[in-house]
């Protein structure tokens, strides 16, 4: 009987993260852009996987509720009531200070931040120029054009970022290719570029820009949905990086481990009016603490927990690197993704299967080059990275032949 709901959870698993016969060689980005699973735990193991797939836990419900019952236990939720008061006052707090700004709101997802900035930062103007891999221009569903009435221009096709020469060109180019004139409000910048696979935008073209845009009187808008990994690999601090941008979006889920949620940080001028757009648009959820909350107890001490995992990660990597036929390599300007390889003779399914079932060690898919991308996170501190390093010889060995 054990053994079935075994199988049927590793089935379960594998299908979901698209290590299925079928979805071996599906590119990553459709596992990017593809719901996070609710995965269910390996039976018989650590309760905690570590997994090489997200940029958070992967909480499951259970653990969820576990861990916003223990924080409750410690200090007692206080609700919010439509956004105001409680857990999600306290995140506001939190990343006010953080980021420097004048004001921080929550809103209900990434996508309704980054609109609303854009929608509120161009008032007047239609035109926003946005990085062509960004999430704003390729997965938002061209809310911009038909909610808010702004155009967005690409830019940087091809290039992970772009940088203060493309963004001249691109506005030379309208400017003496348009015959109507209409006003460009606002340049976005994605740091880092999921896109990419979580590359850093180099500090030196974040200046660059913000200081042509200030000269222009071009407001600035980050997609930092990760900002705390870019922070974390690049040592720059989420102040500067907030110092460069008029307005900032974080995810509350991506690594803050939340079911969802986003902050948007900036002046007082903007951010007050953002409570009234999210009404308007049927988005102001009657209380958010289950995300504010628990957001913000992963908030607390990230930056040392993220230095650890960096740690850590490269000791792992470079013992996984002494194995013959396995290849880790990191990205330039790279955060938390990298990229793994193996020799014909190892089995990547195969050793996905021992990983899982063995030790519950989560690995993704290989893409259409025959790349898996291996993605660190805090999981990688849940267990002792001896542990972890034995668990992928072992699971070498048996992938072999
Ligand atoms: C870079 C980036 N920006 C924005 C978002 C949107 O966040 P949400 O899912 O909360 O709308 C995402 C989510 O995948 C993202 O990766």
């Amino acid at each position: 009987m054990k053994k079935a709901i075994g199988i049927n959870n590793r089935r379960d698993f594998f299908k979901k993260i698209g290590l299925s016969t079928a979805s071996v060689l599906l590119p990553i980005t459709s596992l990017n852009s593809m719901p996070l699973p609710a995965l269910s735990r390996a039976p018989n193991q650590p309760n905690t996987p570590v997994n090489f797939i997200y940029d958070g836990l992967a909480l499951t419900p259970q653990e969820y509720l576990e861990k916003l019952d223990q924080i409750n236990k410690k200090q007692p939720i206080e609700p919010d009531f439509y956004g105001n008061g409680g857990a999600t006052k306290l995140i506001e707090d939190a990343f006010r200070k953080i980021t420097g700004k004048e004001k921080a709101i929550y809103l209900p997802t990434g996508t309704m931040a980054n609109q609303l900035a854009i929608k509120l930062l161009n008032g007047n103007n239609t035109k926003v120029i946005v990085p062509e891999n960004s999430h704003v221009f390729r997965d938002e569903a061209d809310a911009a054009q038909s909610v808010h009435s702004k155009r967005l221009i690409p830019i940087g096709k091809g290039k992970p970022y772009f940088d203060v020469e493309d963004l001249k060109n691109t506005i030379n180019y309208t400017n003496t290719n348009e015959v109507f004139k209409s006003g460009l409000g606002t340049i976005v910048i994605e740091n880092p570029v999921r896109r990419a696979d979580g590359t850093v935008v180099p500090i030196e073209k974040i200046k660059e820009i913000s200081n042509y845009c200030k000269e222009n009187n071009y407001k600035m808008h980050l997609d930092g949905a990760r900002i705390h990994l870019a922070s974390a690999f690049s040592n720059t601090s989420l102040l500067e990086y907030a110092s460069y941008f008029d307005t900032v979006y974080i995810s509350l889920y991506k690594y803050l481990n939340a079911s969802g949620g986003a902050m948007l940080c900036g002046d007082a001028d903007i951010i007050d009016k953002v409570a009234h757009q999210i009404k308007i648009l049927g988005g102001t959820v009657y209380q958010s603490w289950s995300n504010t909350a628990m957001a913000l107890y992963y908030l607390n001490g990230i930056e040392d927990r993220w230095s650890q995992v960096i740690q850590r990660s490269k000791t792992i990597i470079s013992e996984l690197n002494k194995i013959e036929g396995l290849r880790i390599s990191s990205l330039k300007n790279g955060t938390n993704i990298y990229d793994l390889t193996l020799d014909t003779a190892i089995n990547l399914k195969k050793l996905a299967i021992f990983l899982y079932d063995t030790y519950n060690i989560w690995l993704g898919r290989a893409n259409e080059k025959g790349v898996v991308k291996f993605v660190i996170n805090e999981s990688l501190l849940t267990r002792d990275y001896k542990d972890i390093i034995n668990a992928w010889i072992e699971g070498i060995e048996y992938a072999r032949g």
